[in-house]
């Protein structure tokens, strides 16, 4: 049935070329910290509100590192999903470089004068 695979093939070719372009890299880092991470973290949070801003490079780097997974072993999504389920490497991973891309400079920021 060469006719038939030649239509599909062409419906597929279709299908791909309007797919939108962002999907080839899928969501932002700053998408998936929205999503995944400001549900719990929102200002006024009890778990204690967390932007990129409220750290600083290191204290990210070290979080990533040595915090997060024993932090979040028993938190769910509001969907009942583990966090550490829901959340893959692969999102971490662009989550971890939004987060240290945007963080505060240093813990006590220098002053001018004196
Ligand atoms: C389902 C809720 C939930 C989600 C989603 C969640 N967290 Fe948390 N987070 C928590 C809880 C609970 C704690 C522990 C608070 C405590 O120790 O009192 C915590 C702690 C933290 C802390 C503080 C760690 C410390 O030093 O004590 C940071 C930073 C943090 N989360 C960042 C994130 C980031 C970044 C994400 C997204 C990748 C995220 N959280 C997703 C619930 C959540």
């Amino acid at each position: 049935m060469p006719r038939t695979t030649t239509t599909l093939a062409i419906a597929t070719l279709a299908a791909l070329a309007t797919a939108p372009a962002a999907f080839a890299g899928g969501p932002s880092g700053q998408d998936l910290y929205k999503a995944n991470c400001k549900t719990c973290h929102a200002a006024g949070s009890p778990h204690g509100e967390y932007t990129p801003m409220t750290l600083i490079q290191d204290q990210w780097e070290r979080f990533f590192k040595e915090k997060y997974a024993a932090k979040h072993a028993t938190a769910t999504m509001p969907d009942g999903t583990k966090v550490l389920d829901a959340i893959t490497p692969e999102m971490l991973e662009k989550i971890k470089k939004f987060s240290i891309d945007h963080a505060a400079d240093s813990e006590q920021p220098m002053t001018c004068g004196k």
